[in-house]
């Protein structure tokens, strides 16, 4: 696969095949991920990969605090509510993967088990749990720089044919991750990223997500054409 094929492939995975994913394979593909560039170089992040009982007690966990309605208790701050495009666009994705998996809008009881999916990581075989050091929690770069890690991660584990999923649900409840797979107190955490072989079966892993187009993310600011499109104004009137 090529850069393109990679990047225009990939999509979130939330249905996995059983099968462990083979350490040698992680190892590679968080080598690969950690040639993201950071701030100064700073590579402020510590991935803690997590299979088999410590994730399934992670699981069990997050589980019982989501039924017994426990707030989230997450360390990396959220942004609250999502209003106006941000919320459509939210909105737009739901309908998207509501669709694909047959889940009606007013079935609680569907919405319920998704959301559940959703906190036991979609049973993916491996999480991995990204965190920043505690000394740097004060800025936002941080943050920034495990974005452009985690990227790399879900980029590099797709052109391997594995499937990841970013997710918050997973560490909402960040003191049952934190005491499950023993993360040392000056880590913050920050997001963490579901693993493992798509199973192709799984209607919602076919969901495209769409994506502004550039004219709508980017503006142009010195370049030729665009100054003759400032001009026209002026030309016009003349
Ligand atoms: C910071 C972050 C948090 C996310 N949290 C969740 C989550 O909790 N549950 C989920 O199903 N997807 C989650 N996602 C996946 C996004 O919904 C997904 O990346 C987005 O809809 C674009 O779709 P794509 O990844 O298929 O391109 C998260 C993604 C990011 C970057």
């Amino acid at each position: 696969m090529n850069y393109d094929d990679v990047v225009n492939g990939r999509r979130s995975i939330r249905g996995f095949r059983p099968e462990p994913v083979p350490r040698s394979v992680i190892e590679e593909i968080i080598a690969l991920a950690s040639r993201a560039p950071s701030s100064m170089n700073t590579q402020p992040w510590h991935l803690h990969v997590l299979t088999g009982e410590p994730l399934d007690r992670i699981r069990a966990d997050n589980t019982e605090r989501n039924l017994a309605g426990v707030p989230p208790s997450r360390e990396s701050r959220g942004t609250g509510q999502y209003e106006g495009d941000h919320r459509q666009r939210q909105i737009e994705i739901a309908v998207q993967l509501f669709q694909a998996m047959g889940i009606e809008r007013h079935d609680q009881e569907k919405r319920q088990d998704w959301v559940l999916r959703g906190f036991r990581q979609f049973d993916a075989p491996v999480s991995i749990v990204v965190t920043y050091d505690r000394a740097l929690a004060d800025g936002d770069i941080a943050q920034f720089d495990c974005g452009a890690l985690v990227n790399g991660l879900v980029n590099a584990a797709w052109s391997r044919g594995l499937g990841c999923v970013i997710n918050s649900q997973g560490i909402m409840h960040s003191p049952v991750v934190r005491a499950h797979a023993g993360i040392p107190d000056d880590q913050v955490i920050m997001i963490c990223v579901a693993m493992g072989y798509p199973d192709d079966r799984f209607p919602a892993n076919a969901v495209v997500s769409k994506r502004r187009p550039v004219h709508e993310v980017a503006r142009f600011v010195g370049f030729a054409d665009t100054e003759a499109e400032a001009l026209a104004p002026a030309v016009a009137r003349s």
